[in-house]
C-alpha cells in the first residue's frame, strides 16, 4: 500500500512509519526539520529496504500542505493518510498568547485539512482511509 504520514521524523509518527515499513508498505513521509526527517528515512530504508520517499515542509503554511500532497501524488494515489504533524503548547486559554494558539491550529488542524483536500479527489475513488492523530488542544 501507499502510505502518507506527516510528522514522521520522530515520536508517534515515526513509530507508525516504522510499523508500515516493517510490513513492506511504500511511504511518503514529511516533517519540518529536514535533518531529522532524512535521518528517519535513512533508518527505515536501511532496516526495511522498501520505497521510502521523504521531503521536508513547514505544514503550518497552507501552500506547503498542498505542495506536499501534490508531491505525494507523484508516487501514486495513497491508500492511507496519517495526519500526525503537531506541536504542543503549554499554557491555559486564559493566559496563553493568541500567536501560539494560531501556530498550534495551523500545524495540528489546518495542515490536515489542506493535505486531505489535496489528496481526497483521487482517494475517494480508491475508498482509501484518512486518519488524524494530531490534537488541536491547548493545555
Ligand atoms: N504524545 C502525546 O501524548 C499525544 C497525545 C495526543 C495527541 N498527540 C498528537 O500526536 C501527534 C504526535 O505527537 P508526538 O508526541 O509524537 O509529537 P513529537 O514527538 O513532538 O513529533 C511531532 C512531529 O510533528 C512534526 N511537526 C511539528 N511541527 C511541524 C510543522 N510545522 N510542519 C511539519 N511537521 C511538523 C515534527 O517534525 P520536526 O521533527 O521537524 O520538528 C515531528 O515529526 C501530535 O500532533 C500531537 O498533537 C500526542
Amino acid at each position: 500500500m501507499n502510505v502518507v504520514i506527516t510528522g514522521a521524523s520522530r515520536g508517534i509518527g515515526f513509530a507508525i512509519a516504522e510499523e508500515f515499513a516493517k510490513n513492506g508498505h511504500h511511504l511518503c513521509i514529511t516533517s519540518h526539520n529536514p535533518v531529522k526527517l532524512y535521518k528517519a528515512m535513512e533508518f527505515l530504508q536501511t532496516h526495511y529496504g522498501h520505497e521510502i520517499h521523504a521531503k521536508a515542509f513547514d505544514l503550518s503554511v497552507k501552500e506547503n500542505a498542498v505542495k506536499f500532497g501534490n508531491w505525494c501524488l507523484n508516487y501514486g494515489t495513497p491508500d492511507i493518510v496519517i495526519n500526525n504533524a503537531g506541536v504542543f503548547k503549554e499554557g491555559s486559554i486564559a493566559e496563553g498568547n493568541e500567536g501560539s494558539m494560531e501556530e498550534l491550529m495551523n500545524t495540528n488542524f489546518y495542515s490536515a485539512l489542506y493535505l486531505t483536500k489535496t489528496l481526497l479527489p483521487s482517494m475517494i475513488e480508491k475508498r482509501a482511509d484518512i486518519f488524524l492523530t494530531s490534537a488541536p488542544s491547548h493545555h
